[in-house]
């Protein structure tokens, strides 16, 4: 039994025990009859009066919320972040400095596209959600399996998920990109390939939760206590290493286990097999932000690792089971804006619409302002502030007052220590407008299928094939093919030959021409059977 640390003990006091001998109504009533309703005459009607029977079909009747609108379906785990050594250099943020208590984390896993009910093992991107709860409060990082994203531009994000998920008449497919409206929006939204170069190879199916990366996408900025900046991309490295499975796999496991990752991750844990990760940080002095040939601030890009190389900063082991998926892992709100002093944000525009997003959804998803209360959100550090009342308030606050400044109780001062944001110079018109350094959408989608072995070649455009496959609309098929095109000759015939469709003129404006770099962060793995 690994050590019990600040959150686990801070959810003791949440905790109802097993035993359920003594049933109660929500009222502490103690129950005496659960199994039949009460009745006016053995076979009469039921009575209203029979607050029991009400209060427990009541209750039955509202046990589901909203799932989340992307996300939906996801296995959570507590664990522990290590720090290997101080960073004070490049951040004040206190938990990467201090090495001496690990911090304590909750991780939730998800597919992006399916329902909460859905299967596993789908072609998607996987989530990759980790909450440290800092002594300075909560840090998430809500990253994804892939290091880079469909768009560029979060108001894209309703275009782009309504596209994805199944059909609005009859909701087909369920989880996966087969079907008209997905590709159709791969074909007008170009800034997508590098990610759907991703989406078709072997990294959308991944073998177990255990063996998969995990990457924050953007990138972030850490400060230090001088108020200097660096940027950085976060990497979760698996300690087992990154493995697939292959699609006929998938077939099969879909229909004989379709909780094969949930069940993996959970019997993991429970046997002592803790899934351990490696965070690395790819760092990058604000003196260079404009060395490369792309933009930082382009979430569809992957800064390579022979430009930047990973650091590797401490390790997150997975050690304890949820012991309610509702009321952890359903319940949880992670969120990009929860940062602590120290790691700060960039100019990112999908990273500046996550910081409205999420917070925004989950007011909805967890029924008002107060859901920071629920246990597995509350921060392990007091929460003081003059926030007051909403649904499912908890706490009985004792202020009378609950404004600032105030003359009466005091008050709640600012904190000396509190988190300043990072200040950056900014200028510019209003303008709606891409920015011309956001306009190369094929040279990394190049380097990506330059980067895979033959036979990961071979699995891509099989995948290129199932998918679009399914797609009834041949001019959306020549559209992504004309796509395809741009990103390599040999990938674009291969597909066009295996759909029936002319090979497209070759723009050949990458092709074999992609920078010498390879992508030493692509799959080491080996798909296994
Ligand atoms: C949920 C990652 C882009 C909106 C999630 C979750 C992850 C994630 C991991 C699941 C969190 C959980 O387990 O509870 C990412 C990544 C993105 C991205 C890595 C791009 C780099 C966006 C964008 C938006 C967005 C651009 C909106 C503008 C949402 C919403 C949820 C969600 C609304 C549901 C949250 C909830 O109900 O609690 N995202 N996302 N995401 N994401 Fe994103």
């Amino acid at each position: 039994m690994p050590d019990r640390d600040a959150k686990d003990r801070q959810l003791d006091g949440s905790r109802v025990p097993s035993d359920k001998l003594n049933m109660t109504t929500d009222q502490g009533i103690r129950v005496d009859d659960t199994d039949n309703s009460l009745r006016a005459g053995t076979r009469g009607p039921t009575i209203m009066e029979d607050f029991h029977f009400r209060e427990k079909l009541t209750r039955f009747d509202h046990e589901r919320i909203p799932e989340r609108v992307v996300h939906a379906r996801g296995a959570g785990a507590y664990g522990v972040f290590q720090l290997y050594e101080p960073l004070g250099d490049l951040t004040s943020a206190a938990f990467l400095n201090d090495t001496s208590t690990p911090t304590p984390t909750f991780v939730r896993f998800s597919t992006v596209a399916g329902s909460r009910g859905s299967a596993d093992t789908v072609r998607d991107v996987r989530g990759f959600a980790t909450k440290f709860y800092t002594t300075q409060g909560n840090f998430d990082l809500v990253g994804n399996n892939f290091p880079v994203f469909f768009i560029q531009d979060g108001i894209k994000f309703p275009d782009f998920v309504h596209a994805v998920k199944p059909e609005p008449h009859n909701e087909i497919p369920q989880a996966q990109s087969a079907h008209d409206t997905f590709w159709d929006f791969v074909q007008l939204q170009p800034e997508s390939l590098h990610m759907i170069m991703w989406l078709m190879s072997d990294r959308a199916i991944p073998r177990s939760y255990r063996m998969m990366q995990g990457f924050g996408v953007h990138t972030f900025r850490l400060v230090n206590a001088s108020g200097q900046g660096t940027f950085v991309k976060w990497h979760w490295r698996p300690v087992l290493g990154t493995y697939s499975l292959v699609w006929d796999e998938v077939l099969r496991i879909q229909g004989n286990d379709p909780d094969y990752n949930r069940r993996d991750l959970w019997e993991a844990i429970e046997r002592g097999a803790y899934p351990e990760y490696e965070l690395c940080v790819q760092l990058v002095p604000e003196s260079r932000e404009h060395d490369f040939d792309f933009d930082l601030l382009d979430a569809t890009k992957i800064i390579p690792e022979e430009l930047v190389p990973l650091r590797p900063i401490g390790r997150m082991t997975l050690n304890r089971n949820p012991q309610n998926f509702f009321a952890e892992t359903e319940q949880v709100a992670f969120h990009t804006a929860n940062v602590v002093p120290g790691i700060d944000f960039t100019n990112d525009p999908l990273l500046q619409a996550r910081n409205f997003s999420y917070l925004d959804t989950q007011l909805l998803r967890l029924a008002g302002p107060n859901f920071p209360q629920i246990p597995i959100n509350r921060p392990i550090n007091e929460v003081r502030n003059d926030q007051r009342d909403g649904f499912h308030q908890h706490l009985i606050h004792e202020s009378r007052t609950s404004y600032a400044p105030n003359s009466i109780s005091g008050g709640c001062p600012a904190a000396m220590d509190g988190y300043r944001h990072y200040q950056e110079k900014v200028e510019g018109h209003k303008i709606r407008m891409r920015s011309p350094s956001f306009e190369d959408h094929y040279s990394q989608a190049t380097l990506f299928w330059n980067s895979m072995s033959n036979w990961e070649k071979q699995h891509i455009v099989a995948a290129f094939l199932f998918e679009l496959g399914h797609v009834e609309r041949k001019p959306i098929k020549e559209g992504v093919v004309r796509h395809l095109g741009q990103i390599h000759p040999d990938l674009a015939t291969q597909v066009a030959e295996g759909l029936g469709l002319p090979a497209p003129a070759m723009a050949q404006v990458h092709a074999g021409t992609s920078p010498a770099l390879s992508m030493t962060d692509q799959p080491q793995s080996v798909a296994t059977r």
